[in-house]
Parts: structure tokens; sequence; C-alpha cells
């Protein structure tokens, strides 16, 4: 490989907090005109690397040469101006502005009083045709859908000559097809030359788009290679330093009595909603977005209310006014979008899992100190929460280990019925497997489990029985004999067509 051929090499950077090494002595290239993948556990550096790159940080040690220029550090203005992007992922599209407002914020042509709506658009209609695709410049950017929302960061980015896309984890939040679509304006960015950073836990995805892979484990850069010298397990085992066991854990109890009966859920999106949960069973929900599966859960929990709603608890009806009342029953969720609903920031690891238990483990008014910290390591070493101590706050933690949080946080209550959102977004290859196992234990241990997710491998390899939901209603009832891709996403899409 010419120095010509390489736009980013990375010399010996480290970054150290108290305690942790984030990133230690790393040093890779990144080639011009590839798709370059960064893979690692939850904690392994990844994002640090990214915010280094872009001035988020300073690095305590180290290099890096970007465009033939090297680089101590970095400052946000210096590294836009370099051409290093980032498309977010938590997103930084003003609402109330057009797809093309967007894309040219804050440059020549959205300055002065007028604004040059015209030419924003045309040039915004050019780039959206030379990536193939279908968005009018003129729509709010409220009214996208996730995918076109990373997209039109993909043309903010290249309206300001981008050299490098750096993307962490772009796909955690698309379904499947809006992941074909972003991979489509991926392959078309790759085709015009561009030079792409690429982190994903879906390994997956890593062989579908990418040249070659670098692979970082705490904080260190283990190899980098092309993706042709490597297939899924070789990377695994680059990545968690074993081979990993990819089978879902069996079912070791027959499923139990019914615990919780749902009968005519109607409003909230809802439409008819019925099923039946027994203990020791793990209730997969497929189904595409929109679908009414987190709405459906929201209710279950107290958190919406519907029009209608016949449930049953333990044989008893059940109304649950507020979550606390839900939880109070006996039935906790995991929620799907975490950040927002699942933790406190400031809070320390310990005090986010002990939250919902604090009743347990006070003694009169005081915590009991040492409850507070049996609980906390249990869950902490179950689930591998990555961290020198439960005393940092969760801000502090990876993004895969603060929804590992989420979880220990509700699996403290020791509620009867669980209902997982996504268990596994963002959480690294090694640990989904734990959580499959803690998933499945808890179920052995009587407890019942209804799972939402989008994630196909893992709602046939972990469900006793599936229900499919399309359009606000519960269209099937699958049994695990006839699982199979075709017939869930047939299911899943028979009542859209009908409802538009
Ligand atoms: N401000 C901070 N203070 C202390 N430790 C930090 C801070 N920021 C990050 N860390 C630690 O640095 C390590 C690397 O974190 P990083 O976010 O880079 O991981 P990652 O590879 O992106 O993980 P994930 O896949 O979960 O997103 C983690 O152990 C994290 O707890
Ligand atoms: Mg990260």
């Amino acid at each position: 490989m010419s120095e010509q051929d390489i736009l980013l090499k990375i010399e010996h950077l480290s970054k150290y907090y108290s305690g942790v090494k984030a990133l230690d002595d790393v040093s890779f290239a990144v080639r011009r005109g590839e798709v370059h993948a960064i893979c690692g556990e939850n904690g392994a550096g990844k994002s640090t690397l990214i915010k280094i790159l872009t001035g988020a940080i300073e690095p305590t040690r180290g290099q890096f040469k970007f465009a033939g220029k090297i680089y101590e550090k970095i400052t946000p203005p210096q590294a836009i101006e370099a051409g290093i992007r980032v498309i977010y992922q938590e997103f930084t599209l003003i609402p109330y502005l057009s797809v093309a407002e967007n894309v040219f914020y804050g440059q020549e042509l959205m300055k002065g009083i007028v604004i040059d709506s015209k030419e924003i658009n045309r040039m915004t209609s050019r780039m959206c045709r030379e990536l193939g695709i279908d968005m009018n410049p003129r729509t709010k950017a409220e009214s996208l859908g996730v995918a076109h929302q990373q997209i039109v960061e993909i043309l903010k980015a290249i309206s300001q000559s981008a050299k490098l896309f750096i993307m962490d984890e772009p796909t955690a939040p698309l379904t499947m097809n809006e992941t074909k679509i972003f991979f489509g304006v991926v392959e078309k960015l790759k085709a015009e030359g561009a030079t792409i950073i690429f982190i994903s836990h879906r390994l997956e995805e890593i062989f579908e788009i990418c040249d070659s892979v670098t692979v970082f484990c705490d904080g260190k850069c283990v190899v980098t290679k092309d993706i042709a010298e490597l297939d899924k397990k070789s990377l695994i085992s680059y990545m968690v330093g074993r081979d990993l066991d990819e089978n879902y854990p069996k079912p070791g109890v027959a499923p139990g009595e019914e615990i919780l009966r749902v009968d005519n859920v109607t409003g909230n999106g809802l439409k008819n909603v019925k099923f039946s949960l027994r203990r020791g069973e793990i209730l997969g929900f497929g189904g595409l977005v929109g679908a009414g599966r987190t709405e459906l859960a929201k209710v279950i929990f107290g958190a919406d209310a519907a029009d209608r709603c016949d449930m049953m608890f333990k044989g008893k009806p059940y109304a649950p006014k507020s979550p606390a009342d839900a939880l109070a029953f006996g039935i906790g969720l995991i929620p799907e979008d975490r950040k927002a609903q699942g933790l406190v920031m400031e809070m320390s690891i310990r005090q986010n899992i002990t939250i919902g238990v604090l009743k347990k483990i006070s003694r009169g008014i005081f915590i009991d100190g040492g409850m507070e910290d049996r609980y906390t390591d249990k869950y902490m070493s179950s689930l591998k929460i990555n961290t020198p101590s439960a005393g940092a706050p969760v801000k502090y933690l990876s993004g895969g280990n603060q929804q590992k949080v989420v979880l220990a946080k509700m699996l403290a209550t020791n509620c009867d019925v669980l209902i997982f959102d996504e268990p596994t977004r963002g959480i690294d290859v090694g640990a989904k497997q734990e959580i499959y196992h803690l998933m499945r234990e808890l179920a052995d241990e009587g407890k019942a489990i209804m799972m939402i997710s989008s994630e196909m491998p893992e709602l046939v390899g972990l469900s006793d029985r599936i229900v499919v939901m399309s359009g606000g209603q519960s269209v099937a009832e699958l049994q695990r004999e006839e699982y199979s891709q075709e017939l869930i996403l047939g299911h899943a899409s028979s009542k859209l067509s009908a409802e538009v």
C-alpha cells in the first residue's frame, strides 16, 4: 500500500480516563475509496476513536495523518474543514426546515436575508438523483423516517465536500427495509470514490458492504484485514478472543399456566389485539415498524391508555393506570428507546440498577449498602457490564454498556412478566449470547417473556411461539415448526395494503 493510497493513518493513538484505557496505542490505516469497518465489543474504544477524529475529545498520546496533514489534536471546525464528517445517530437536523434547507444549513446559500430556495432545491434534487434516492427536497425533516434523516445527514456531508464519512452504528435504529435503502446510498457513495468508516454490531452488514476491517479489543487494535480474508467465525474470535457458541438456548421446561391474557385491545394505534402468555415461555412479536408492537407494550405496561382493553393477569382483571402500577403487579418493560426512557445519565451505574428496588434494599429510611452492592454485582457480572467502577455515572459508559444497565435495572425488579422491546439493539455479539441465555433462564424459572424483535434470526431462534402484528392488529400466531422468514414477512405486510 503506497502512502498515496492512504487517506487516514492512525499512529499510536491513546486516550486514558482515570482508571480506563479507552484507547491504548492504536495504529492502523484507512485506504482512499474503501469502506473500512471498526469492530469490537461494547466498550472496546470504537466511539472514542471517532470522537478524537472529529475533535470532540483530545487524545492523551499519539497522532493521526489525514489527507497528508499530521494532527496531534483537532478542533471540531478544523475537522469539518479537513473533510471529516460524522453521520450522527442522534440526529442534528432541524425538524421544521425542509430537506434542502437542512442540507445547506449554515452554508453560503442559506446565509443572508434571501435564501435562494430554488437553487438549494435544485442542488439537493441533483444529489438525490446521483445517489438514486427518491426524496422531495421540500419535505420537512420532521416528516422523514429515520433512514431518510440519516440520508439527509449524508447529503449535508457531501455538500460540505467531505472526504471521510464516519458512520457510528447508523443501522442500529433502522429496520431491514430501511437498512437496504441506506446501504444503496452507501454503495453509490463508494462508487463515487468516497471513503467510509463504518461501525456496526450486526456482522452480516460488515460482510455485506465493507472492504476491510479493523478489530478493537479493550482499547487495543487487534488486527486489520481485508474482508475477503475473514469469515464470521474468525471475525468473532478476533473480537471476543474465543470461539462463540451461536446456538440459541433451548427451553428447559414446558410452558406452564397462562399468566397474562390480552383481549380486544383497541386504541393507541391498535385494533382488537389478542394473545395469551404462559409462564416459562418466550413469546416473540414480529412485524414491521409501525405494526403497533411498541404501542401494545406501552398499553400493557400502563404507559399509554387504550380505548378498550380487556386484560387478565394471574386470573384477575388487570388495568394498570401507570408504569408504577404495572410494576407493582409484576409486569416490567425494557423500552426500545433506552436513553430517553431508561436511564438517569448523571447517576451512577449502581443507583440506576437499584432505583426500582429501593424498598427491598432499604432498612427504614436508609439504603443497605451491602444489599445494594450484591444486587449491582450480580447483574454487572452476569451481563458483563464493562467498567472499572459501579460508582461511575452511566453517561461515561459506552453505548452498549448503557443498554445493559437498563436491562439490569428491570431484571432487579424481579417481575413475573418481562417485556423486552428490541433487547439486543447496539449490543455486541458476545453479550447478545449472554442476554439470550439470561432470558431463557428467566423463562425456565417460571417467568413469562414477551420479546419484540426486528432481528429475524433472534426472533426465530429464541421464541417459543411468535405473534405477528400488522397495521395495529395481531394477524397470526406461529408455532416453532412453522417458522420461516417468508411466512413472518408475509403476515407482517398483510394489513398494510388494506390500510392504505
Ligand atoms: N468520559 C469518560 N470517562 C471515563 N470513561 C470513559 C469516558 N468515555 C468513555 N469511557 C470509557 O471508554 C471505554 C470505551 O468506550 P467507547 O464508547 O469508545 O466504546 P465503544 O467501542 O464505542 O462501545 P459500544 O459498542 O458499546 O458503543 C469504555 O470503557 C467507556 O466506559
Ligand atoms: Mg460506541
